[in-house]
């Protein structure tokens, strides 16, 4: 089956997305997949939470951050006065779940986050969200097109622009999980991010 080009998911509307993206074959990732996940939330949210690609669990489910991460990020959301349903968007910038030769999660490889940028880009422009949040560094450099080992130290604690909209970076709830101490600055960036939210109203 073909997958359709760049220009053509510019111009699909949010079903047209979705079914292009159930049955996508653009890359490698498409070949070991139980299900895309194509996203989760308000279609007119405000804020477009973005992170890495599905895991085990959401390629299970079809769903993004189903796992223990995925309970610290509604925390998160909660902490903002948001949920998986009222006013924010949870997307990821792969839609197949990536996994190494050991059939591990991975993080996807700068081709396959690059097939896939089409399908993103244009969520963002049907949600037309107020805010960026990138969840990790995957997300962090596939939408600002940073070197790859860009350290999300490096890249938090400011706001950047993202086609004409403010993007915020923080670490990934995964990675918050593992080092509980970095969760007080993952705070101050959403402190931030909801800082620039309101300044762009
Ligand atoms: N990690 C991600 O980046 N995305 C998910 O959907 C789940 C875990």
């Amino acid at each position: 089956p073909a997958a359709p080009p760049a220009s053509e998911v510019a111009q699909m509307d949010w079903d047209a997305l979705e079914t292009a993206v159930a049955g996508c074959v653009k890359c490698r990732l498409c070949e070991d997949r139980t299900r895309t996940v194509f996203g989760v939330g308000d279609r007119k949210a405000k804020w477009l939470f973005i992170g890495e690609g599905p895991g085990r669990n959401e390629d299970l489910q079809g769903l993004p951050f189903v796992g223990p991460a995925g309970k610290l990020l509604d925390n998160m959301l909660m902490a903002m006065g948001l949920s998986r349903t009222e006013n924010a968007f949870i997307a990821n910038v792969v839609k197949c779940r990536p996994t190494g030769d050991d059939g591990r999660d991975r993080p996807p490889a700068p081709d396959e986050a690059a097939a896939c940028m089409p399908y993103l880009q244009r969520q963002i422009e049907l949600i037309q969200p107020a805010i960026l949040v990138a969840l990790g560094k995957t997300a962090a450099v596939s939408l600002l097109g940073l070197p790859a080992d860009s350290p999300v130290g490096k890249l938090r604690g400011q706001v950047f622009e993202y086609r004409g909209l403010p993007l915020v970076v923080t670490y990934h709830p995964a990675y918050l999980l593992r080092r509980l101490t970095d969760k007080g600055k993952s705070w101050a960036d959403l402190c931030l991010a909801m800082n620039a939210y309101a300044g762009s109203r």
